[in-house]
């Protein structure tokens, strides 16, 4: 586990530094910005177990949601399926597939990019049969760090701002709020913290 997660959070560089480029910001900008505050970023790892139900149609496996933090690294069970991402309204799958890892950006870094990577909705199905498994690593910034949009992206008229201005904030008021609202819509999340 130390070995993999030592790979993964290479990876989550890797991930951050193609974002700056692929966003016009100065390579390293995300990791600094989750390494601010005078704290490190926060990896983390969680091990999910989601065991065959019987009636799968009266429960979720995990209700939909938007993932809080920066760049989540899923390794997920390369047979039972079940995870699930909103795209236009409308479920896809994300299908089990052999040696994959399966990358979601959070909340986090849609702020940052100030809209233009929008942290996706996505919920796991309970299946009637079979052990899903699942190892989600997640690349966070620290509790202290300040995160709000990059100025470069809201000068050049970003996509979010006109639809609704993105706050900055302490990421660790942020988890407040995350923790009473996680499974609502995201915007009020975004004017709960504002007011903070
Ligand atoms: C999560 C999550 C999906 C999965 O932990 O936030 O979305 O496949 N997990 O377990
Ligand atoms: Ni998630």
């Amino acid at each position: 586990m130390a070995e993999y997660r030592a790979e993964l959070r290479k990876l989550a560089g890797q991930v951050m530094e193609v974002m700056d480029e692929n966003l016009g910001l100065p390579k390293g900008y995300i990791k600094n910005a989750f390494n601010s505050g005078g704290e490190e970023a926060f990896f983390g790892t969680k091990v999910n177990h989601y065991p065959p139900c019987p009636k799968p149609e009266m429960v979720n496996g995990l209700r939909a949601h938007t993932d809080a933090g920066g760049v989540i690294m899923l390794f997920q069970d390369d047979v039972v399926g079940g995870l699930e991402v909103l795209k236009d309204g409308e479920w896809f799958d994300v299908q089990p597939m052999r040696n994959s890892i399966v990358i979601n950006t959070g909340d986090q870094v849609e702020v940052l990019s100030n809209g233009r990577y929008k942290s996706a909705w996505h919920r796991v199905q309970a299946k009637p049969d079979g052990n899903r498994m699942s190892i989600a690593s997640f690349y966070n910034p620290s509790m202290k760090a300040t995160i709000a949009p990059a100025p470069q992206l809201v000068e050049n008229g970003g996509v979010g701002v006109e639809a609704f201005g993105y706050p900055e904030f302490v990421f660790g008021d942020y988890m407040s709020v995350y923790a009473e609202q996680k499974f609502d819509p995201k915007e009020p999340r975004f004017q709960a913290v504002r007011a903070m």
